[in-house]
């Protein structure tokens, strides 16, 4: 595989959209083939990912237990890795996630707090069968502060999980980066451009890699 997976991940309201256009506008300034997704969801109106993306966050969906949520979220990641990452990584391209196999982990391992963890890494294994990122930026945000933004439009049934949901979805997401240092890297909240050039600190690296390759 020749190309770059790099998923963004963090709690609602991290700003990780804005850091995703300003790192591909970037990459794209470089002559690199970006590809940009975001989790749950599609590549266009109506298709299966974003259908069941609107089941995922419809509030009217009380009664969704656990399992069921995560096999949803888990369906249409397998769709994106077959149709989407795993083409575009052959060809060449820099695939850009706004969310990957992490979420799952943070949201329905540890924020739900009903299944085993190991459960939700082995339905992460299945559906994406075994698709690792080559770096994953966790924008880290102290719940409070990035709820009140998510939600200033409303809240998704993810987002009126509550508190105490969402500090177990950080310190989740904490966890991982320990666990996986080479991996996944924190970047602090701060003003956008700080950001930016933290996110740009940990991608740098990674071309010098691809261009050798
Ligand atoms: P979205 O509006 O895209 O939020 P954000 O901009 O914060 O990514 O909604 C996605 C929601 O789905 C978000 O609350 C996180 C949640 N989620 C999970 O619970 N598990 C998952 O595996 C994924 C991909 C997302």
């Amino acid at each position: 595989m020749s190309g770059l997976m790099i998923t963004f991940e963090g709690g609602d309201g991290s700003g990780k959209s804005t850091q995703i256009a300003l790192l591909a506008t970037r990459l794209r300034s470089l002559g690199h083939d970006v590809r940009t997704f975001r989790e749950p969801g599609g590549v266009a109106p109506g298709d299966p990912g974003e259908r069941i993306r609107e089941i995922l966050l419809d509030p009217v969906h009380t009664e969704l237990g656990v399992r069921a949520e995560l096999l949803l979220y888990e369906a249409a990641r397998a769709q994106l890795v077959a149709a989407h990452y795993l083409p575009g990584l052959a060809e060449g391209a820099i695939v850009l996630c706004d969310r990957y196999a992490d979420s799952s982990v943070a949201y329905q391992g540890y924020g739900r707090a009903v299944l085993p963890v190991e459960e939700v890494h082995e339905l992460n294994r299945i559906a994406t069968g075994g698709l690792t990122p080559d770096l994953t930026l966790l924008l880290d945000v102290d719940p409070a502060h990035g709820l009140a933004q998510a939600t200033a439009e409303g809240a998704d049934r993810l987002e009126q999980a509550g508190a105490a949901f969402h500090e177990r979805v950080r310190a989740g997401y904490l966890l991982m980066a320990e666990a996986e240092p080479e991996r996944v890297k924190v970047v602090p909240r701060g003003p956008v451009d700080a950001v930016a050039a933290a996110v740009w600190s940990h991608v740098e690296p990674l071309l010098g890699r691809m261009e050798r390759e």
